[in-house]
């Protein structure tokens, strides 16, 4: 039985989790969302989507995927949300999105991994991430064990209160996500290198004069922030006190991969 795992990431922490559930399930291949604007079909007998909670609720990027999603009747559809410890309504929301496909949600997961929102702080000490990265893979294996089962689970959802007022508050943001770039800035570090550029999965940043420069589309993955080599882009007042994070085996080539397959699938789909 084929299974297709789709992965949206921003440091790569959806991405590790995606491998992981890939070998679990054997016969099961990963591939980055790309961009859409026009629908998607996935031949698979089950696929998954991972990804990353961003502000209580499902990416920008995802949610465009998932509006564009064709399935064959009868696919398994199991969705794993990435998180660092407030997955909240998450994917109560996604199995709405499906729903209004038209298709059913089969199960969706929390697994939590280090926090890559680094405006809030850092991914926190090095043990305290090992221990993180030694429960999401257990989380990994139970998973894949339900899903070669086949099995129909309620989603996981974070505490009541959680899903009223933070899906409240992702609703209010959701609109504002692509103008937050508005509090990047480079301090004096920038050496005009374009990796920022480059890892960007939404082509939201220009280098002109050998400074970046953000285009209000953002989706605020932080990958800019996260992969830049001089660590030199900043948000807001914060970051400038806190290491910046991406997972220990995903490389900058994962990231760059990501961004190119986003451009090839925009690319084809406007010829
Ligand atoms: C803009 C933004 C918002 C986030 N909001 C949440 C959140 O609401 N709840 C949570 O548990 N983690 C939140 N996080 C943390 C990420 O979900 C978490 O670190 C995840 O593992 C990152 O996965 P990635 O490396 O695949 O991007 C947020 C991260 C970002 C960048
Ligand atoms: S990745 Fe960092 S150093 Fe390179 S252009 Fe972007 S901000 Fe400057
Ligand atoms: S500009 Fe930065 S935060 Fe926004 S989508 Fe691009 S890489 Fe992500």
């Amino acid at each position: 039985m084929k299974t297709q795992l789709y992965v949206y990431t921003g440091t790569g922490n959806s991405l590790r989790i995606a491998r992981q559930l890939a070998m679990e399930l054997k016969e099961a291949t990963v591939e980055f969302m790309p961009s859409l604007s026009r629908s998607f079909t996935v031949d698979a007998d089950r696929a998954g989507l991972v990804f990353p909670v961003h502000i209580w609720g499902v990416p920008f990027h995802v949610v465009q995927f998932v509006n564009h999603l064709q399935v064959k009747h009868g696919t398994h559809l199991f969705a794993v949300a990435v998180n660092a410890g407030q997955p909240a309504a998450t994917l109560l929301q996604m199995q709405k999105l499906m729903s209004n496909q038209g298709f059913l949600l089969a199960s969706g997961y929390s697994v939590v991994m280090p926090s890559n929102y680094t405006p809030w702080g850092g991914p926190g000490p090095i043990d305290r991430q090992q221990r993180l990265f030694r429960d999401a893979q257990e989380k990994v294996k139970e998973i894949a064990d339900a899903v070669l089962l086949g099995e129909r689970n309620e989603v996981e959802r974070g505490p009541f209160w959680q899903n009223i007022l933070f899906s409240w508050i992702y609703k209010l943001s959701f609109r504002k996500v692509s103008k937050m770039d508005e509090k990047f800035w480079v301090d004096d570090r920038c050496n005009g290198c374009g990796i920022c550029l480059k890892v960007c999965p939404a082509k939201n940043i220009n280098v002109i004069n050998e400074k970046p420069v953000w285009l209000h589309h953002c989706e605020q993955c932080l990958a800019c922030l996260q992969w830049c080599p001089q660590e030199a882009i900043q948000y807001g007042k914060n970051t400038v006190k806190y290491p910046r994070y991406h997972h220990p085996e995903v490389i900058l080539k994962d990231m760059l991969d990501q961004a190119t397959v986003n451009k090839a699938r925009v690319h084809s789909s406007q010829e």
